[in-house]
This record gives structure tokens, C-alpha cells and sequence, in this order.
């Protein structure tokens, strides 16, 4: 851990922590030769040496060098030196987790547009091929010009790249109350959960917390599988029926009835009057978890061809019988 007042490479003057994640930890720092604020990403000790640290934060640079969005402050610079380090471009804000904890919620015309923004930064991300996967109030900074910045692209998911190494990843992936059941299910996730998380993001900001919290977090993970939301508008008389609408479709258990893109749903958001009602009141039956869809399709053979067995068997016997 990097003390405040601490000279890191010779170069960046700590100002203070921001994070502690699985990997590493994060620090305001001040860059002496340009006198500016950056951000600063350093392992933690017992995580020195292992591949997925490199892995990861080359990803993070990659991400940077692809995404070119004032809303996301990517990453400047990689050291891969001992220890590894990533500087990224310092973004003014607040922490969105920080805002929720400290402000409860936010009122319902801001909230629409703050979050058709954020769709719009993640439509532009999608549109590169980079699928964020973890997205979280943690992850989002509220910015001094009304804007939500997107950080931390460390587990997200690059077209056209290997996938990232998983190990460790469930003590990285926190919680699982922005997850979408894709996810849950052990699938890597792309542009259909990120839309599933900023469902579950609105529906934080509007009422304060999260459709699916507890303390224990397989049991959270099975709400996302079998509740339905508690309904906002019988809550908030003046949240459009169009708006619950987009809620409740960003939040499909099925990733194919979700939204198509980000920018429909922003588009819905700009303009419920327009978005389809629908989707305020559609069943949506529950999942069941099967985190390995091949052990599910083994076992539904094995079990047929028992059945087929036992039916052959008894034939015989019948033939035997009808004989005697
Ligand atoms: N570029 C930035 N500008 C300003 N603040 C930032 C920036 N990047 C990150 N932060 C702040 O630092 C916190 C921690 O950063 P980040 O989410 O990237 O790492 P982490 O989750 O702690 O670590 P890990 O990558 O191991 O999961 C964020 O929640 C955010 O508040
Ligand atoms: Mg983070």
C-alpha cells in the first residue's frame, strides 16, 4: 500500500487511495513532470508475478488505445516493470457508489438522463467491439459536467481478442447485483449484459437500491433467475410507463429479449411515449442456473438412454411372455 506523500517511480507523488480491488490498488497521484493529476493501478504483492496481472492490465491499455470517448478515461501508460503499473487519465467525479451511499437516490428526470448518456458512451463502446461486462455504480464516476465516466475496463471483453484468463475472477466480480443471468451462467458476456446492468443501474438510482440484493451473494444471483422487480411505478407516480417499460426489457431474464443495442434503449429513454408498454407487465418465466450447459445436455442423455433401456427391456419381456 502506497502512502500519501510517497514518490512511486520517481515520478508520481501519491495524493491518496482510491481502490482496493482483487488485483491491485488504485491512487490519485500527481505526475511530477506534467505537474497534472493521473491515476495509478499497482498490483497487489501477492499478486506480483502472476501472468493474469499483465493480462489484464495490457487489456486495460489495448482498450485505451481503441476507445477514443471523453467519458472514458482510459489508460496513458503500462510499465511492465517490477512492479507492473498502469496511469491512467484522471477523471474529476465522485464515485457513483459513493453518491448512491451518501445521497440515496436520484430524482427521476435526472436519472433518465444521466443513464441515456451513459447509453449512449456504451453504444459508442459497443460499436468498437469492447463489451464492458462489469458495470457498477463502483465502476461509473459522476463528473462535475453532469456526466457519468466509465472506468475500470479490466474483465471487459475486446472483439477479436483471446478470452481474458477467468482465474480468480469470482473474487474480482464482487457483486453480483448488476450481473445478468447470461453471466451467472457462466457465459462471458457482451453487449446484452452490459444493457442488463444498466437496467439494474436505473432501477438503483430511482429507488435507492438495486431489484435484487442480501447479504449472501448465491442467493442474490438466484433472484436474477426467478423474481420478477419489485414495480417502481406504484412507488414513483411519476416515473412513465414507458420508462418502467425500458427498465423491465433492458432487464429480460433471456438476452435475446433485451434491447438490441444501447442506443434503442437510450432512444426509449429520450422518448417513452414511444417505447413499447409491453414490457411493463410481460411474464418472464424463470431460469434455473446450469453453470455448465454441457453437464446439463449429459446428464438429459444419460437419463434417455436409461429410459430407452428400461422400454427395450420391458419388450422383451413381453415377447417372452406372450410365448410361454
Ligand atoms: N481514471 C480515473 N479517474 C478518476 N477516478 C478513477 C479513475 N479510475 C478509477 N477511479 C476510481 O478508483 C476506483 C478504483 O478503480 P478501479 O475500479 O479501476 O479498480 P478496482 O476495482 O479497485 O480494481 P480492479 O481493477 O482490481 O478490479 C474507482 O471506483 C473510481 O472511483
Ligand atoms: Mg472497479
Amino acid at each position: 500500500m502506497l502512502e500519501a506523500g510517497t514518490v512511486f517511480q520517481d515520478r508520481y507523488k501519491i495524493l491518496g487511495a482510491l481502490g482496493q480491488g482483487a488485483f491491485g490498488a488504485t491512487f490519485l497521484a500527481e505526475d511530477l513532470q506534467s505537474n497534472g493529476k493521473v491515476v495509478i493501478k499497482v498490483p497487489h504483492v501477492e499478486k506480483l508475478g502472476d501472468p493474469a496481472v499483465l493480462e489484464r492490465f495490457r487489456r486495460e491499455v489495448a482498450i485505451g488505445r481503441l476507445l477514443n470517448h471523453s467519458d472514458v478515461p482510459m489508460a496513458l501508460a503500462i510499465s511492465e516493470g517490477d512492479p507492473p503499473y498502469l496511469v491512467f487519465r484522471y477523471a474529476k467525479g465522485e464515485s457513483l457508489a459513493k453518491v448512491l451511499r451518501e445521497h440515496g437516490r436520484f430524482p427521476v428526470d435526472q436519472t433518465v438522463k444521466l443513464v441515456a448518456n451513459l447509453l449512449d458512451t456504451l453504444h459508442y463502446c459497443h460499436h468498437k467491439g469492447v463489451y464492458h461486462r462489469d458495470l457498477k455504480p463502483e465502476n461509473l464516476l459522476l463528473a462535475p459536467d453532469g456526466r457519468l465516466k466509465i472506468v475500470d475496463f479490466g474483465i471487459a471483453l475486446m472483439e477479436g481478442v483471446p478470452r481474458v484468463t477467468w482465474r480468480g475472477f469470482s473474487s474480482v466480480m464482487g457483486t453480483p447485483e448488476y450481473m445478468a443471468p447470461e453471466q451467472i451462467r457462466g457465459e462471458r458476456g457482451g453487449a446484452a449484459s452490459d444493457i442488463y446492468a444498466v437496467g439494474c443501474l436505473i432501477y438503483h438510482m430511482l429507488c435507492g437500491s438495486p431489484p435484487f440484493t442480501g447479504d449472501d451473494p448465491l442467493a442474490v444471483m438466484n433472484l436474477h433467475m426467478t423474481e420478477t422487480p419489485k414495480p417502481l411505478p406504484a412507488i414513483f407516480p411519476d416515473l412513465h410507463t414507458g420508462t418502467w417499460a425500458a427498465i423491465r426489457r433492458a432487464t429480460r431474464r433471456r438476452k435475446h429479449e433485451r434491447y438490441g443495442s444501447a442506443e434503442e434503449m437510450a432512444n426509449d429513454l429520450r422518448h417513452p411515449e414511444k417505447a413499447d408498454l409491453k414490457w411493463a407487465d410481460e411474464p418472464d418465466p424463470p431460469l434455473v442456473i446450469t453453470t455448465d450447459p454441457a453437464a446439463g445436455r449429459s446428464n438429459r442423455r444419460v437419463i434417455g438412454i436409461i429410459l430407452l433401456s428400461v422400454v427395450i427391456l420391458l419388450g422383451l419381456l413381453f415377447v417372452l411372455l406372450q410365448r410361454h
